[in-house]
């Protein structure tokens, strides 16, 4: 795949719900790696479910666009994803978007799932297909378990079930705890997560 400029622009929007540190971080190798010159890819919007989310004041000083969908505002979970496939559209006119979950604590209804098929990806901090869901160091802690990690994969309708596009493994070490554990795993999430998109973007034509 060459480097030739792209005529057609793929926009990220990036879904958050804390400090968004992934986020960061992908806006960031997309700075230093020249995405949009690559494959055409740009951030274009950083939406929040949650109005105190840390990460809302970082993206906004980078001057990037962002949006809050309060989910608490909607009286249902379709009624939200409703509202948050229309935001999203705002900063997708030509529906080519990829959709990057980076900390996003919400589970998405199918019709969500369906409407962004192949264009949708997370990063779930275990090593998957274990501990899906919530608590996921508590839980690899409380099993015993010698290793941990992340995995950033494509999302289905099936909660932390899609393919599996990179991992990456930690130790867990004696008297870990889960906020020790969660750190370390942070810290590969950081790499895992914009390696993941880049190759996303290389093999998918931008
Ligand atoms: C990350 O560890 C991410 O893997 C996890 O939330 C954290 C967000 O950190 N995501 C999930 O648990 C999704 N179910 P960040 O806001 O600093 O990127």
């Amino acid at each position: 795949m060459s480097d030739a400029p792209r005529s057609t622009l793929r926009p990220l929007v990036i879904l958050i719900s804390g400090t968004g540190s992934n986020m960061q971080a992908i806006v960031r190798a997309a700075q230093a790696q020249r995405w949009r010159e690559r494959y055409g890819a740009f951030v274009a919007a950083i939406i929040s479910n949650r109005p105190d989310a840390k990460g809302l004041a970082w993206a906004a000083g980078e001057g990037l666009p962002t949006a809050v969908l309060d989910h608490k505002a909607y009286p249902s979970r379709e009624a939200f994803d409703a509202a948050l496939a229309q935001a999203i559209a705002r900063f997708d006119p030509d529906a080519t978007a990829r959709v990057v979950l980076a900390g996003f604590m919400r589970i998405l209804t199918p019709a969500f799932v369906e409407r962004f098929a192949g264009r949708l990806v997370n990063i779930h901090p275990s090593l998957l297909p274990a501990f899906p869901g919530l608590h996921t160091h508590q839980r690899a802690i409380e099993a015993g378990c010698r290793f941990a990690g992340a995995t950033v994969h494509l999302v289905t309708a099936e909660l932390d079930q899609g393919p599996i596009l990179e991992q990456a493994v930690v130790p867990i070490l004696p008297g870990d705890t889960p906020e020790t554990l969660a750190a370390r795993v942070l810290t590969q999430e950081h790499l895992i997560y914009p390696r993941a998109i880049e190759r996303w973007l290389r093999e998918t034509g931008g």
